[in-house]
């Protein structure tokens, strides 16, 4: 029984974890150890809601092929699946199955001004390695900016690529609150933190950070020799078999750190240093066979959970549906509350 003359507090508006995804192309180690590894952990250690969701209109940017694009989707709701989302305690939803979002973007385009997004950092690095330099790459950080203030966001756990694209959604919400509720109680639109997680940055085989604009990724549950092949493919120097292997700026130690305990990876470092692992030679050859097992191993239970949703696509359809529906509902008040504030309504 509550004791009666103790008053809850009650916050009146739950703290919130939201993180979204492009479905752009497969999943890599990147996204794993940098976004959805702690997507995972939060589910359980957060006292607040969890929402992630696949971000299909953001990779309309990228994906210029029906096909590719739903089978994409269907692959990251598959992979979030696999790796442990629990429908229970977190939602996992479609960006576009919430039309609301593109409402919001506009809003937040007409209080922000140009100069903030022609900082855009990543809207550079895009157009460099040759993307389309669409009004819509340029225009990203505002769809952005919306994902996370239509759910009145605290906590964004992301990548250290995103840090720019959250901070540049808080002052969004900043231009946002000032233009149309300035002085009010309660802010129209919450800003949030972005949160990163212990490996912010996994480095591609060839040593640039992984990403799938940049075709140098790792997949997660690649096995055999398409597992062998991929990890075949990670950039090293040319150091002979049995000299001394350099572990800083190397990308296969790297790679190896995101799975290796302190005492493990110790062990590890030893026969780098060496070029030995105890009587025998130990060279790049040994330890990409040692990074290709630990990625069978670590997604091992994943693999198996993965193929069960993949010949239940009707479950998969279930949690993305169920997700939008609630996502939908908080969705509708923050957009009604600004259109309110914007005059609109
Ligand atoms: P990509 O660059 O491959 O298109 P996304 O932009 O879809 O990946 O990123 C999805 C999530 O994964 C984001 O939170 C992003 O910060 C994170 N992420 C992507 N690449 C890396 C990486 N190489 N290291 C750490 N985190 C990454
Ligand atoms: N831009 C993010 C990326 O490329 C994906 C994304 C879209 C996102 N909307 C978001 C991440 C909202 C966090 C919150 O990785």
């Amino acid at each position: 029984m509550p004791d009666a003359n103790v008053e809850t507090v009650r916050d009146p508006q739950p703290q919130r974890v939201l993180s979204g995804i492009q479905p752009s192309g497969v999943i890599h180690l990147g996204n794993y150890f940098g976004a959805i590894a702690q997507h995972m952990a939060l589910q359980h250690e957060f006292p607040g809601e969890c929402f992630y969701f696949i971000a299909d209109y953001h990779a309309l940017t990228t994906v210029r092929d029906a096909e590719a694009l739903r089978s994409n989707v269907f692959d990251v709701a598959l992979t979030y699946l696999a790796c442990g989302l629990d429908p229970d305690k977190a939602l996992l939803f479609r960006q576009s199955d919430i039309p609301e979002v593109t409402e919001l973007t506009w809003l937040l385009a007409t209080v922000t001004n140009m100069g903030l997004l022609e900082r855009a950092v990543s809207f550079k690095d895009k157009a460099e390695a040759g993307i389309k330099r669409s009004t819509g790459l340029f225009f990203y950080p505002v769809l952005m900016a919306a994902d996370i203030l239509l759910y009145q966001s605290t906590m964004v756990p992301v990548g250290k690529d995103q840090i720019q694209h959250v901070e540049m959604t808080q002052d969004m919400a900043t231009y946002f609150n000032e233009a149309y509720a300035k002085g009010a109680e309660q802010p129209l639109l919450r800003r949030p933190e972005y949160r990163l997680s212990k490996a912010p940055y996994v480095p591609g085989v060839d040593g640039r950070k992984m990403s799938k604009s940049y075709g140098n990724t790792l997949p997660l549950f690649a096995s055999g020799k398409q597992l062998k092949k991929a990890v075949g493919a990670v950039v090293t120097d040319s150091t002979a078999l049995g000299e001394p292997l350099t572990v800083e700026g190397n990308n296969v130690y790297a790679l190896l750190e995101l799975f290796c305990e302190a005492d493990e990876l110790a062990e590890i470092r030893g026969y780098f240093e060496a070029g030995r692992r105890g009587d025998d030679p130990f060279g790049y050859g040994h330890a990409k066979q040692l990074l290709a097992a630990k990625i069978s191993e670590h997604f091992a239970d994943a693999r198996e959970r993965r193929e069960h949703y993949q010949a239940h696509p009707e479950e998969v359809e279930a949690v993305l549906q169920r997700s939008a529906e609630r996502a939908r509902a908080i969705a509708r008040e923050t957009l009604d509350a600004c259109k309110r504030a914007c005059g609109l309504l």
